[in-house]
Protein backbone atom coordinates (compact mmCIF):
# COMPACT_ATOMS: atom_id res chain seq x y z
CA UNK A 1 0.00 0.00 0.00
CA UNK A 2 2.74 2.62 0.56
CA UNK A 3 4.51 1.47 -2.39
CA UNK A 4 1.34 2.08 -4.41
CA UNK A 5 0.63 5.48 -2.78
CA UNK A 6 4.12 6.94 -3.24
CA UNK A 7 4.17 6.04 -7.32
CA UNK A 8 0.71 7.34 -7.27
CA UNK A 9 2.14 11.02 -5.56
CA UNK A 10 5.80 10.53 -7.92
CA UNK A 11 3.18 9.93 -11.03
CA UNK A 12 1.04 13.19 -10.42
CA UNK A 13 3.99 15.22 -9.08
CA UNK A 14 5.17 14.50 -12.33
CA UNK A 15 2.64 14.95 -14.61
CA UNK A 16 1.88 18.24 -13.31
CA UNK A 17 5.71 19.25 -13.75
CA UNK A 18 5.23 17.94 -17.63
CA UNK A 19 2.38 20.16 -18.11
CA UNK A 20 3.74 23.32 -19.59
CA UNK A 21 1.81 26.13 -17.85
CA UNK A 22 1.44 28.38 -20.66
CA UNK A 23 -0.34 26.40 -23.54
CA UNK A 24 -3.55 24.43 -23.49
CA UNK A 25 -4.10 21.59 -20.73
CA UNK A 26 -2.63 18.37 -21.50
CA UNK A 27 -4.67 15.71 -20.12
CA UNK A 28 -3.74 12.34 -20.56
CA UNK A 29 -5.66 9.94 -22.26
CA UNK A 30 -5.12 6.09 -22.51
CA UNK A 31 -7.37 3.48 -24.23
CA UNK A 32 -9.97 2.24 -21.86
CA UNK A 33 -9.26 -1.42 -20.27
CA UNK A 34 -10.98 -3.82 -18.55
CA UNK A 35 -10.15 -6.87 -16.14
CA UNK A 36 -10.37 -10.63 -16.89
CA UNK A 37 -7.82 -13.28 -15.24
CA UNK A 38 -7.69 -14.59 -19.30
CA UNK A 39 -6.38 -12.77 -22.08
CA UNK A 40 -4.84 -13.51 -25.78
CA UNK A 41 -1.92 -11.61 -26.83
CA UNK A 42 -2.47 -9.53 -30.02
CA UNK A 43 0.49 -8.15 -32.31
CA UNK A 44 0.81 -4.25 -32.81
CA UNK A 45 2.96 -3.49 -35.31
CA UNK A 46 4.76 -0.46 -33.75
CA UNK A 47 6.36 1.03 -36.78
CA UNK A 48 4.63 0.47 -39.63
CA UNK A 49 6.84 0.84 -42.09
CA UNK A 50 8.53 -2.07 -41.56
CA UNK A 51 5.74 -4.43 -41.11
CA UNK A 52 5.72 -7.96 -43.14
CA UNK A 53 3.67 -8.50 -46.18
CA UNK A 54 0.76 -9.53 -45.47
CA UNK A 55 0.49 -7.11 -42.24
CA UNK A 56 0.90 -8.85 -38.90
CA UNK A 57 -0.84 -5.81 -37.04
CA UNK A 58 -3.63 -7.67 -35.10
CA UNK A 59 -2.40 -11.38 -35.68
CA UNK A 60 -2.10 -13.65 -32.36
CA UNK A 61 0.27 -15.25 -30.51
CA UNK A 62 0.05 -18.84 -30.84
CA UNK A 63 2.17 -22.21 -30.35
CA UNK A 64 3.08 -24.54 -32.79
CA UNK A 65 3.87 -27.95 -31.96
CA UNK A 66 7.72 -28.69 -32.05
CA UNK A 67 7.60 -32.04 -29.91
CA UNK A 68 6.52 -33.51 -26.59
CA UNK A 69 5.55 -30.35 -24.29
CA UNK A 70 7.35 -27.88 -26.74
CA UNK A 71 5.88 -25.11 -29.00
CA UNK A 72 7.06 -22.59 -30.74
CA UNK A 73 6.04 -18.98 -30.52
CA UNK A 74 4.64 -17.70 -33.87
CA UNK A 75 1.99 -15.43 -35.18
CA UNK A 76 -1.30 -16.31 -37.00
CA UNK A 77 -4.36 -14.34 -38.19
CA UNK A 78 -6.76 -16.75 -35.85
CA UNK A 79 -7.63 -16.51 -32.81
CA UNK A 80 -4.29 -17.32 -30.26
CA UNK A 81 -4.05 -19.13 -27.43
CA UNK A 82 -5.71 -18.05 -23.75
CA UNK A 83 -2.90 -16.87 -21.07
CA UNK A 84 -2.74 -15.53 -17.87
CA UNK A 85 -0.64 -14.42 -15.57
CA UNK A 86 -0.02 -16.18 -12.67
CA UNK A 87 1.57 -15.49 -9.18
CA UNK A 88 0.95 -13.91 -6.31
CA UNK A 89 0.28 -10.09 -5.82
CA UNK A 90 3.38 -9.37 -4.59
CA UNK A 91 5.01 -11.47 -7.26
CA UNK A 92 2.31 -9.51 -9.89
CA UNK A 93 3.37 -6.41 -8.54
CA UNK A 94 7.50 -6.88 -8.90
CA UNK A 95 7.46 -8.91 -12.41
CA UNK A 96 8.35 -11.98 -10.65
CA UNK A 97 5.06 -14.06 -11.61
CA UNK A 98 4.88 -15.66 -15.40
CA UNK A 99 2.66 -16.02 -18.22
CA UNK A 100 0.78 -19.59 -18.29
CA UNK A 101 -1.54 -21.26 -20.68
CA UNK A 102 -3.22 -24.74 -20.63
CA UNK A 103 -2.48 -27.21 -22.50
CA UNK A 104 -2.47 -31.37 -23.06
CA UNK A 105 -4.36 -34.05 -21.64
CA UNK A 106 -4.72 -33.45 -18.60
CA UNK A 107 -4.33 -29.65 -19.00
CA UNK A 108 -0.63 -28.94 -17.73
CA UNK A 109 0.76 -25.89 -17.26
CA UNK A 110 2.53 -23.99 -20.50
CA UNK A 111 4.72 -20.72 -20.05
CA UNK A 112 5.92 -18.19 -22.20
CA UNK A 113 9.85 -18.80 -22.04
CA UNK A 114 12.37 -16.29 -23.82
CA UNK A 115 15.72 -16.92 -24.67
CA UNK A 116 18.41 -14.63 -22.43
CA UNK A 117 20.68 -12.73 -24.35
CA UNK A 118 23.33 -15.81 -23.80
CA UNK A 119 21.20 -18.35 -25.44
CA UNK A 120 20.45 -18.33 -28.81
CA UNK A 121 17.91 -20.04 -31.79
CA UNK A 122 20.09 -23.41 -33.31
CA UNK A 123 18.82 -22.38 -36.39
CA UNK A 124 19.47 -18.58 -36.29
CA UNK A 125 22.07 -18.18 -33.94
CA UNK A 126 21.68 -14.35 -34.17
CA UNK A 127 18.01 -14.70 -32.87
CA UNK A 128 16.66 -15.43 -29.54
CA UNK A 129 13.58 -17.67 -29.61
CA UNK A 130 10.29 -17.64 -27.98
CA UNK A 131 8.62 -20.56 -26.86
CA UNK A 132 5.33 -21.73 -24.82
CA UNK A 133 6.56 -24.72 -23.50
CA UNK A 134 5.45 -27.00 -20.45
CA UNK A 135 6.88 -25.66 -16.99
CA UNK A 136 6.40 -22.32 -15.31
CA UNK A 137 8.37 -20.16 -18.42
CA UNK A 138 10.86 -17.80 -17.93
CA UNK A 139 10.05 -15.53 -14.44
CA UNK A 140 9.72 -12.16 -15.02
CA UNK A 141 8.32 -12.23 -18.55
CA UNK A 142 4.71 -10.22 -17.60
CA UNK A 143 2.22 -7.76 -18.54
CA UNK A 144 3.34 -3.83 -17.83
CA UNK A 145 2.17 -3.39 -14.04
CA UNK A 146 0.94 -0.05 -12.59
CA UNK A 147 2.23 3.04 -13.02
CA UNK A 148 2.35 2.11 -16.67
CA UNK A 149 -0.54 3.31 -18.53
CA UNK A 150 -0.29 0.59 -21.18
CA UNK A 151 -0.51 -3.40 -20.62
CA UNK A 152 1.54 -5.18 -22.54
CA UNK A 153 3.92 -8.33 -22.46
CA UNK A 154 7.46 -7.28 -21.32
CA UNK A 155 10.25 -9.69 -21.15
CA UNK A 156 11.91 -7.56 -17.92
CA UNK A 157 15.07 -6.64 -20.30
CA UNK A 158 15.68 -3.69 -22.60
CA UNK A 159 14.33 -4.87 -26.16
CA UNK A 160 11.12 -5.63 -28.37
CA UNK A 161 9.47 -8.60 -29.42
CA UNK A 162 9.83 -8.94 -33.09
CA UNK A 163 7.97 -10.95 -35.72
CA UNK A 164 10.08 -12.62 -38.29
CA UNK A 165 9.54 -14.81 -41.71
CA UNK A 166 11.69 -17.91 -40.52
CA UNK A 167 11.67 -21.79 -41.85
CA UNK A 168 10.63 -24.01 -38.04
CA UNK A 169 12.68 -27.26 -39.35
CA UNK A 170 10.35 -29.85 -37.73
CA UNK A 171 8.01 -28.75 -39.98
CA UNK A 172 10.69 -27.32 -42.87
CA UNK A 173 8.08 -24.71 -43.27
CA UNK A 174 8.24 -20.91 -43.28
CA UNK A 175 5.85 -19.05 -39.93
CA UNK A 176 6.07 -15.66 -38.81
CA UNK A 177 8.00 -16.51 -35.59
CA UNK A 178 7.82 -14.60 -32.65
CA UNK A 179 11.48 -14.11 -31.61
CA UNK A 180 13.34 -11.37 -28.24
CA UNK A 181 15.45 -8.78 -30.00
CA UNK A 182 17.99 -7.37 -26.78
CA UNK A 183 18.94 -4.02 -27.38
CA UNK A 184 22.63 -3.11 -27.97
CA UNK A 185 24.20 -0.51 -25.82
CA UNK A 186 26.20 1.80 -28.02
CA UNK A 187 29.23 3.28 -26.71
CA UNK A 188 29.37 6.31 -28.74
CA UNK A 189 26.08 7.50 -27.63
CA UNK A 190 26.10 5.97 -24.23
CA UNK A 191 22.20 4.83 -25.29
CA UNK A 192 20.45 1.48 -26.38
CA UNK A 193 19.54 0.88 -29.85
CA UNK A 194 17.23 -1.08 -30.91
CA UNK A 195 18.49 -4.80 -32.75
CA UNK A 196 15.99 -5.87 -35.41
CA UNK A 197 16.73 -9.22 -36.91
CA UNK A 198 16.42 -8.22 -40.62
CA UNK A 199 13.43 -9.08 -42.04
CA UNK A 200 11.29 -9.10 -39.33
CA UNK A 201 9.39 -6.36 -37.78
CA UNK A 202 8.95 -5.15 -33.85
CA UNK A 203 6.06 -5.91 -32.41
CA UNK A 204 4.00 -5.54 -28.80
CA UNK A 205 2.03 -8.24 -27.67
CA UNK A 206 -0.89 -6.51 -25.94
CA UNK A 207 -3.62 -8.27 -24.12
CA UNK A 208 -7.07 -8.61 -25.32
CA UNK A 209 -9.43 -9.98 -22.60
CA UNK A 210 -11.14 -13.38 -23.39
CA UNK A 211 -12.36 -16.28 -20.90
CA UNK A 212 -9.95 -18.42 -19.29
CA UNK A 213 -11.93 -21.79 -19.34
CA UNK A 214 -12.85 -23.68 -15.91
CA UNK A 215 -9.97 -26.81 -15.18
CA UNK A 216 -11.73 -29.72 -15.61
CA UNK A 217 -11.36 -32.86 -12.64
CA UNK A 218 -8.41 -34.26 -12.70
CA UNK A 219 -6.06 -31.15 -14.16
CA UNK A 220 -2.29 -30.83 -13.34
CA UNK A 221 -2.73 -27.28 -13.85
CA UNK A 222 -4.30 -25.12 -11.46
CA UNK A 223 -6.08 -21.44 -11.32
CA UNK A 224 -5.25 -20.59 -7.51
CA UNK A 225 -2.97 -18.07 -8.83
CA UNK A 226 -4.13 -16.34 -12.30
CA UNK A 227 -3.95 -12.90 -11.28
CA UNK A 228 -6.47 -10.37 -12.80
CA UNK A 229 -4.98 -8.60 -15.47
CA UNK A 230 -5.77 -5.11 -17.28
CA UNK A 231 -6.40 -6.22 -20.80
CA UNK A 232 -8.28 -4.30 -23.79
CA UNK A 233 -11.66 -5.68 -25.26
CA UNK A 234 -10.32 -5.34 -28.97
CA UNK A 235 -6.88 -4.70 -29.27
CA UNK A 236 -6.75 -3.76 -33.28
CA UNK A 237 -10.05 -1.14 -32.59
CA UNK A 238 -7.95 0.78 -30.40
CA UNK A 239 -6.69 3.96 -32.75
CA UNK A 240 -3.18 5.03 -31.07
CA UNK A 241 -2.90 8.28 -32.38
CA UNK A 242 -5.83 9.34 -30.35
CA UNK A 243 -3.89 8.31 -27.49
CA UNK A 244 -0.73 9.99 -25.64
CA UNK A 245 1.57 10.50 -23.95
C1 LIG B 1 0.87 0.26 -31.46
O1 LIG B 1 1.37 0.63 -32.73
C2 LIG B 1 1.24 2.00 -33.07
C3 LIG B 1 1.79 2.16 -34.48
O2 LIG B 1 1.01 1.42 -35.39
C4 LIG B 1 2.02 2.84 -32.09
O3 LIG B 1 1.80 4.21 -32.37
C5 LIG B 1 1.55 2.54 -30.67
O4 LIG B 1 2.38 3.24 -29.75
C6 LIG B 1 1.65 1.05 -30.39
N1 LIG B 1 1.11 0.79 -29.06
C7 LIG B 1 1.74 0.01 -28.17
C8 LIG B 1 1.16 -0.10 -26.80
O5 LIG B 1 2.76 -0.59 -28.46
C1 LIG C 1 1.93 -20.03 -10.04
O1 LIG C 1 2.23 -19.17 -8.96
C2 LIG C 1 2.26 -19.81 -7.69
C3 LIG C 1 2.49 -18.72 -6.65
O2 LIG C 1 3.78 -18.20 -6.77
C4 LIG C 1 3.36 -20.86 -7.70
O3 LIG C 1 3.35 -21.54 -6.44
C5 LIG C 1 3.12 -21.85 -8.83
O4 LIG C 1 4.19 -22.76 -8.92
C6 LIG C 1 3.02 -21.10 -10.15
N1 LIG C 1 2.66 -22.05 -11.22
C7 LIG C 1 3.54 -22.39 -12.16
C8 LIG C 1 3.12 -23.42 -13.13
O5 LIG C 1 4.63 -21.85 -12.25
Amino acid sequence: MTMFTTLLAVGAASLASATPLQSRQVVPNYPPNEVSTGFRLVANVTDPATDLTPSVDGWEFQGIHTGAGLNDAVLASGPGRIFYHNGTAAEIRFAEGSILADGGTPLFPYGIYVQGEDEVDPTYPAEHDVAINVGSGTIGVSLLAFPDPYFYLTAHAQGTFVACPRTVPYYNAEFTVVRFAYDTFNPDTALFDRNVPEGCTAITLIPECDTLPELPEGSISSHEFAANSKCYEDVSAINWPEYGP
